[in-house]
């Protein structure tokens, strides 16, 4: 949440940091500003998207060749002109933008009003850039002890871009929990919370790690801890194209990604299905394998969308590999004093891998002696660095805040391993095991074929644009494609909608149908069939109305549902795999017919790095 962007070069700093937030405002856009050294710091800064930002500048003078610009996601602080980052200390020596919470914040803002500081904002951020200058003035110490001095008195998260009136020469870079990473371009240095911003200028960067500082002089950058040890940077070279960056022709990026969902399904399998020789490669677990294959218990943990990834995962590790599966949302594992066992295997599952709660419960596992493993998809990000091994989705990147290709490319992955683990232990077959392995790769060209259904979606969804309540029923895989579908919905149009196992409507939300109310049911062919054909009747019997995904010609179900969407068939542990995408294209007209924001809805982030 948040997004930092900062410059510090030869060129103008203003339109690389405008269009670098642009880049970023995925992460919050509430409020945006920017800070430029022109002569002295100037700050601009205002309610809005960072196209406001560009409205409020027209006409200012926003030379200057260092600046640090942000994208807000507000926490402390409703979204207005005052509380929008940078902030800039009482006495104008320091400016700062900064994504995180300084969860002290409080007791250090109390100890500097005993000291004369008062506080426009009601922000966190505010708190630090007073202490930095505090410690500044009153230890007469240089910008870079005074920061470093700061942070040490810190606790929270912090990812920092700092600049100070008196230098026209230094950028500070700081993180603790949030991300930032430095790019390294020639005799210019760049800082973000992640390198879509950096990739057009360099694709050299430096993936800060918790408790660094980056000391950025002009041409010149110095890496070191909060404690002022140096540490040797690690440039690495990253392989993002910008095209992937840029919508390519669509309206939205969540249309453009779940219309890529083929082709990043294939990126994530790339060299790792073998149907000739019966195997799956995944590269990254090879040096854990024997662990793996030997846990008495898998534990999977992700948030959001990747929750729902796990739940999945957890059905087809049991189904295939016989090991039993347990499934938590991220921020309630690490608070509930889970037990663990030093034989059980952590999988956590994150598109950005910078989620804070899923970082903590990795922690918390890691703590408790378990090997921790992580599935992601931003390569470099928090989560593949702190767990012991893994496997990246290479979905590329994702900028729709509502998860689409990341969470295929996320199941794509647990249906490796459910397979790898299940030859390896002897419960899937060698026939078997081709049988799925030829049905993975089959994925692709399938998805193809439903994202033809996409004018008859969007007729489907123009009937329903209109309505208050949605009922998503799935049995088996379908359950949590059900919740998946629920929540694409919600997130995106602002329409309550709950997924539920349709098994458990009759339990409750049975209550709830009646004529007004459209029921998708995921009905596609599987062993729970007959059973869900029961359900519809149930609701029909109701007057709810059905909206039914169902394998390719289906007769029975399109004689009882008021809408069928076909999907092709597939080996029932990948049925969800496709039965997710109509859903996705379902939520994505119905947002668009109510004039919703289909690529950043409101009060969403997509990376939420506050616990
Ligand atoms: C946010 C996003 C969701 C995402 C969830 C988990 O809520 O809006 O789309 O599923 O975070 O994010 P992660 O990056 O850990 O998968």
């Amino acid at each position: 949440m948040c997004g930092i962007v900062a410059y510090i070069g030869n060129k103008q700093a203003f339109p690389i940091i405008i269009s670098g937030l642009k880049r970023l405002e995925y992460r919050g856009y509430d409020s945006a500003g920017i800070a430029l050294f022109n002569e002295g710091v100037k700050v601009y800064k205002c309610k809005g998207k960072v196209s406001d930002l560009e409205v409020h500048t027209t006409g200012e003078d926003v030379s200057g060749t260092l600046g640090i610009g942000h994208t807000r996601w507000a926490t402390h602080g409703e979204p207005n002109d005052v509380n929008a980052h940078p902030h800039t200390s009482q006495r104008g020596y320091v400016t700062l933008i900064h994504n995180g919470i300084i969860e002290n914040y409080g007791e250090l803002r109390r100890k500097l009003e005993r000291r004369g500081y008062e506080f426009k904002s009601e922000t966190d951020t505010e708190v630090l850039v007073n202490l930095i200058e505090y410690i500044y003035l009153k230890g007469d110490v240089s910008c870079e002890i005074a920061v470093r001095l700061a942070l040490s008195k810190v606790i929270g998260a912090f990812g920092l871009a700092i600049i100070f009136n008196e230098d026209p020469d230094l950028l500070i870079g700081a993180r603790r929990g949030s991300p930032l990473v430095i790019g390294v371009g020639n005799k210019e240095y760049f800082l973000a919370s992640d390198a879509t911003p950096i990739i057009e200028h360099t694709n050299s960067v430096i993936f800060m790690n918790d408790d660094d500082v980056a000391v950025i002089r002009r041409g010149e950058l110095t890496l070191k801890t909060i404690d002022n040890n140096l540490l040797e940077p690690e440039i690495q070279t990253i392989d993002l194209d910008i095209e992937e960056i840029e919508k390519g022709g669509f309206d939205h990026f969540m249309l453009k990604e779940i219309f890529e969902q083929p082709r990043s399904i294939k990126d994530t399998f790339r060299g790792r299905l073998s149907a000739d020789l019966n195997d799956i490669h995944l590269g990254g677990l090879y040096s854990v394998l024997p662990r793996l294959v030997e846990a008495k218990r898998i534990i999977l943990i992700g948030c959001g969308t990747s929750w729902h990834a796990a739940l999945l995962g957890e059905y087809l590790i049991e189904e295939l590999a016989r090991i039993p599966v347990e499934v938590e949302y991220a921020s309630e594992f690490r608070y509930r004093n889970p037990v663990i066992y030093p034989d059980d295997v952590v999988i956590a599952i994150s598109q950005s891998g910078e989620t804070a709660d899923t970082l903590a419960a990795i922690k918390l596992a890691k703590s408790r002696g378990a090997m921790v493993l992580g599935i992601c998809n931003v390569v470099g990000s928090s989560i593949p660095r702190e767990t012991h091994a893994g496997v990246y989705t290479h979905a590329g990147p994702e900028i729709g805040v509502a998860s689409t290709k990341a969470f295929t490319a996320q199941v794509t992955v647990l249906t490796m391993i459910a397979i790898l683990l299940g030859k390896h232990r002897k419960t899937v077959t060698n026939e078997l095991a081709t049988t799925l392995i030829n049905e993975l790769g089959s994925i692709p060209a399938k998805i193809e074929r439903i994202l033809e259904s996409n004018s008859k979606i969007e007729a489907i969804a123009r009937l329903f644009k209109d309505s208050t309540n949605f009922l998503y029923l799935g049995r088996g895989y379908f359950f949590p494609v059900a919740l998946e579908g629920a929540l694409k919905l919600k997130e995106i149009s602002y329409i309550h909608a709950e997924g539920y196992p349709a098994a458990e409507m009759k339990h409750g939300p049975i209550a709830l149908i009646d004529d007004k109310m459209p029921v998708v049911v995921i009905a596609a062919k599987d062993s729970s069939y007959d059973k869900v054909v029961s359900n519809i009747q149930e609701v029909k019997a109701r007057k709810g109305i059905v909206i039914a995904i169902v394998s390719e010609g289906d007769t029975t179900i399109k004689g009882m549902a008021d809408y069928t969407i076909e999907i092709p068939e597939v080996h029932e542990t990948m049925e969800g795999l496709l039965a997710v995408v109509p859903l996705q294209l379902l939520s994505y007209h119905i947002a668009l017919m109510r004039g919703c924001n289909v690529d950043q809805p409101r009060n969403l982030a997509k990376s939420v790095t506050v616990e």
